[in-house]
């Protein structure tokens, strides 16, 4: 039997890990109990602000704590195969955030190693556990828009140009696939339930070399196909439409949504609400603390193979269009 509260730690003390920190404030059963960063002063402002009751001025030290339960890493996701690691190693279950890791070599590598471990590991893909998504699941699983024939969803935004930031750098990984890319094909995947059997798309590869505009088409068994873009350079509908052969959802803002528009047999679309609490974080938080109680070491809705194989389509895409990162 578990205990009342699950103790949670966070890795990496950044602009995603305060938004965290607030809705993991709203779950009456966790406790942030210590944050993690490169740096002491760093680490202790922010358990301030959090009401954590430990600050470690280094990661390895978050790591060890024996009295963490499971720890959120919060870095860019060069990082995550190494600190995601590093909290297996100490005996952590772990949340890490998207896109689990920079290739589907890395992940795999992760996974082994939580498998071997029995550690519970889940890629923090928030989308997956909002609302509007469960509704999406449940109207596609009751029939109501017939058999799934296509998904169209885009998710770009227009940076400001800075060759040193994670976006464009290609040695932070950089490039609107792996950024935010991962939202739609995520959304495909969960969708269709499987991985593609083809896939074709072009980039633009901008001056540093990192895709700043790409558009994929992916064709899943039975012919259903997913036409997804994303891009950094871009701004993009952030809508994502699911096409049956009985009616249609159109989903806004689809990686954080609030509402969806469902067309069924032939009647005018009608709008359902799927309203979120405080700022939604702490839905993939809820799902990870529910595995961790059922003894679960994946959750049923992100699960690793899943995780690998959206790594995997990545690395075909970026493979499609020339594009390696210099470590690689
Ligand atoms: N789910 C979502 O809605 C969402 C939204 C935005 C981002 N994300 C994901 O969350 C992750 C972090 O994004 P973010 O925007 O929070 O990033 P960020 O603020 O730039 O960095 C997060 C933290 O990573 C740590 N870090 C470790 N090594 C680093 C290095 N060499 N360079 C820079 N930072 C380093 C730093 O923490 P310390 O200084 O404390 O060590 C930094 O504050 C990414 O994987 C991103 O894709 C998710």
């Amino acid at each position: 039997m578990m205990k009342n509260k699950i103790n949670w730690g966070i890795l990496g003390c950044g602009k995603i890990a305060h938004k965290f920190a607030k809705g993991l404030s709203t779950l009456k059963d966790a406790r942030l109990l210590a944050v993690g960063s490169r740096s002491q002063e760093k680490a202790a402002e922010f358990a301030a602000e959090h009401k954590a009751e430990r600050a470690c001025g280094s990661y390895e030290a978050l790591a060890a704590d024996p009295e963490i339960d499971i720890i959120y890493v919060a870095t860019p996701h060069p990082w995550h195969a190494a600190n995601t690691r590093l909290c297996l190693e100490n005996d952590k279950a772990v949340l890490c955030e998207k896109p689990f890791t920079v290739n589907a070599a890395e992940s795999a590598s992760l996974i082994a190693f939580a498998r071997e471990k029995k550690l519970f590991l889940m890629e923090a893909m928030w989308m997956r556990f909002f609302p509007v998504m469960e509704g999406l699941r449940q109207w596609i699983s009751e029939g109501r828009i017939g058999e799934v024939r296509m998904l169209k969803a885009d998710f770009g935004f227009r940076a400001e140009w800075n060759e040193e930031s994670r976006l464009f750098n290609p040695d932070l990984a950089g490039g609107a696939l792996l950024d935010i890319g991962i939202y739609p094909l995520s959304l495909a995947y969960m969708v269709f339930g499987s991985a593609p059997e083809a896939l074709t798309g072009l980039a633009d590869i901008g001056t540093t070399g990192v895709d700043e505009q790409s558009a994929y088409i992916l064709r899943f068994e039975g012919g259903k196909l997913a036409v997804l873009s994303s891009a950094v350079r871009t701004k993009l509908p952030h809508e994502a439409l699911i096409l049956g052969t009985e009616g249609s959802v159109r989903i806004p803002d689809f990686w954080h949504g609030t509402e969806a528009w469902l067309e069924s047999g032939g009647r005018k679309p009608k709008r359902y609400r799927f309203p979120i609490t405080s700022n939604g974080y702490q839905y993939e938080a809820r799902a990870a603390m529910d595995s961790l109680r059922a003894g679960q070491t994946e959750h049923p809705l992100m699960p690793l193979d899943e995780s690998l194989a959206i790594m995997q389509t990545m690395d075909d895409l970026r493979s499609l269009w020339g594009l390696r990162y210099p470590f690689e």
